[in-house]
Parts: structure tokens; sequence; C-alpha cells
């Protein structure tokens, strides 16, 4: 039988993860579960979000589902801390981030696709006067352990990184600035990251019958970065002569995003590129509620919504959360280990569920969180999962 590491983490993890595992087993899909500590609590008793146990279950199972995590800043960080940890320099790092440069993640796969009958679908008002409702079916490959998260960054830089960047002649702009009145983050972009990343994406595409990928940077103005990327973009595209290449700049896609959804596919971009990119598309298809993902590694995967923990609706009983974001994330898992079968039995089942529209959580009957939603008829956590199981 499967191993699977279960990462509930923090806040509305610890509610949508369960609910994905009675899901799962009620799919007669037959796995053990072994929970591993993530999150919060983790950093204010140990001082440490992502305990080297939890890296060593990871590592030897190499199969996690992860629910979600809480990140505070740096000054409440520290505050939070167990008395006996405080004023040690210790850093607080979201440990989702930690996780996929740890295991070299790199491919970051996130699905927006509209189901029929959600009523948060986005429509747009035809010349007409008249209501349409594209079918939105984008997937983002976000390269998923470099760029702007790859984490090399200063606030006060010291000399040495002063001089090393004064070898560059763009920061004579800036030689009057003082190192404490600065901050630097760097984007770090490689070839073989480039070519992991806008590879998947065209094999993703060859492979699900996706017409065109498109490659969403910036090369106008981060010339290096974005365009190494786009280089290394036309190189392998040649090898895919039926899947054309777009080219289209972040701020740009931005405003297609509201005008012609439906004619983008697969997207490639860097990491915080495709971090807004997925957001994005995601608000297209019904929000984070409906937003899921993937981690790969050579070695590891990990699966998880792409929401984060709500902590404001954690204690809400029962709770009001929307679990199909954490559903549609353990497919993805079961087509990543080769029991599509039982996603696409799960798939079905939700968009069973969407469409007759009898059962909907808050956010899909557009009200605001809290615990007077099953009055207005919102269903909970718990029975948006029963009739999942119910449609089986
Ligand atoms: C996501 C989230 C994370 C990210 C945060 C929680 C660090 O926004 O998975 O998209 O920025 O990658
Ligand atoms: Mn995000």
């Amino acid at each position: 039988m499967r191993t699977i590491v279960a990462l509930p983490g923090d806040g509305i993890g610890k509610v949508v993860l369960p609910e994905s595992i009675r899901l799962l087993e009620a799919a007669e899909f037959k796995a053990n579960y072994l929970y591993g500590d993530i999150g919060w609590d983790f950093w204010r008793k140990e001082g440490d979000a992502l305990p080297q146990r939890t890296i060593d279950l990871i590592a030897e199972h190499k199969l996690a589902l992860f629910g979600a995590i809480t990140s505070k800043s740096n000054i409440e960080a520290e505050k939070e801390l167990e008395p006996f940890l405080k004023e040690k320099g210790l850093v607080y790092f979201s440990p989702i981030v930690e996780l996929r440069q740890h295991f070299n993640l790199d491919i970051c796969i996130r699905p927006c696709i509209s189901f029929k009958g959600n009523p948060l679908n986005f429509i747009r008002k035809s010349s007409n006067g008249s209501y349409e409702e594209p079918f939105v079916n984008a997937v983002i490959f976000r390269q998923n352990t470099e760029g702007l998260y790859a984490g090399v960054e200063w606030t006060n830089p010291s000399k040495q990184i002063r001089e090393a960047l004064d070898t560059h002649p763009k920061m004579k702009a800036f030689s009057h600035v003082p190192s404490e009145e600065m901050a630097i983050s760097t984007r770090i972009v490689t070839k073989k990251a480039s070519e992991r990343i806008i590879r998947a994406a065209f094999e993703y595409a060859k492979k699900f019958g996706y017409k065109n990928v498109t490659l969403c940077e910036k090369p106008n103005v981060l010339r290096e970065t974005s365009g190494m990327m786009l280089k290394i973009a036309k190189e392998i595209a040649t090898e895919y002569p039926n899947i054309p290449l777009w080219d289209t700049n972040i701020d740009a896609l931005m405003m297609w995003l509201t005008k012609n959804p439906e004619d983008y596919r697969v997207i490639v971009a860097e990491n915080m590129f495709g971090d807004i990119i997925s957001d994005g598309f995601a608000g297209l298809v019904g929000g984070l509620g409906f937003a899921c993902s993937a981690n790969i590694g050579e070695e590891v995967a990990v699966f998880e919504p792409t929401h984060g923990s709500a902590p404001k609706y954690e204690k809400l009983e029962p709770s009001i959360v929307n679990p199909i974001a954490m559903f549609l994330s353990a497919c993805m898992m079961l087509d990543h280990i080769g029991e599509q079968e039982t996603a696409s039995k799960i798939r079905n089942a939700i968009a069973k569920v969407i469409e007759e529209g009898k059962v909907c959580s808050y956010d899909m009957l557009k009200l605001r969180g809290g615990s007077d939603v099953f009055e207005k008829g919102a269903a909970s956590t718990q029975q948006i999962t029963d009739a999942v199981i119910s449609k089986l």
C-alpha cells in the first residue's frame, strides 16, 4: 500500500486536508497516511516551522498532501516565539517555500479550469448587451524554486555587496543612497531550471492536446532573466512544431485576462510571475476555493491548494470553508501516481455537485464568511464532502 505524508499545517488546512482523505477513502483509493508536523505551532514552540523530522518523513515517502500555512511578518514572528527561543536570531521562512526549495520541487502546475454551473465563473458582456461565460481552461506552469523567490536579498547590504553591485553601470543612480536606506532582492534565473519548466509545459500541452504555450515574462525590461527564458522557450518550441509558442508580457496578460481568457491554454513563467498569473486565472474560475496545485520534483511531489490558512475561519464549527481546492489537489496527486481513473471519478463527482447547485459553499453563494452563512443557505465543509461522496 502507498504511504502519503499528510501535512495539515495551519488554520483551515487542518479542516480541508482530513476531508480530502475522507473523500479519497470513499473513492476507494487505498493508502496509509502519516501525519507530519509543519507550520506556525512548530515555529512558536520549536523555532522551526519545518522540523527536520518532517523533512525526513517526506524524504522517505516522497509523496505529500499539504493543507495551508500561516505566514506573518518578521516582527510578529519573533513576538510569538516561546520566551526561551526569543532573541536567538531565529528567522521565520515560509515552510512551503522551503519545502519546494529543499526537495527541488521545481515544477509547479496550477490548472484553472471552469466548472459548468459554478456561480463564480467569470462572465463578460458581449457587444449586443447579453452576457457570455467563456470556458476557461488554462494551466499555469510556475518555476517553483528560483527567480524572485530564491531568497537572495538584503536590507542594509554590506560594503562587499555594494562594491560588487557597483561594477554595474546602472548602480550609479543609487551611489548617493546610504546602505541603511536600501533593500535589495535578486531575481536569479538559471538555464537548467528554465529548460525544465518550459519543457514540462510543452510536454503537458502535447500530452493533453492543449493548442498553445504562452511564455509570460517581461523581456523588454527584464532583459537578462526574462530574456534568457524567452531564448530558451524559442529553442524548445522548435521541438514541438504543432504547438505554437506565444510570448506575452505579464502586464499585458493581466489586461487580456478579462478580455479573452479562453484563448490561453498552457502558460509558463518565473516563480513570482507564475504566482501572480495563477491567482489571476483562479479568480476567473471561482477564486481560491477552486485553485489546486502540484509541486513536482525529480523525486518528491507535494500537492496543495493555493489558498492560505484563513485563521479566522479555523474555529468555526461546523466549518464553512470550501474544500474543493484541496480535493482537486488530491486529484492531481492521483494523476501523478498513475491513479487517473480514481482522479476522474472524483473530478466528475465534484462537477456534478457544482452543476446541480444544491450544495454550495458560502463563497459560491457570494456570502461574507461567518457563522451565519448556514441560515443563508450555505453548506458546511463536511456537507460538501458528503455531497461529492454521494456522487462518486
Ligand atoms: C502560493 C502562495 C505562497 C507563494 C505563499 C504562501 C508563500 O501564495 O502558493 O501561491 O507565494 O508561493
Ligand atoms: Mn500565491
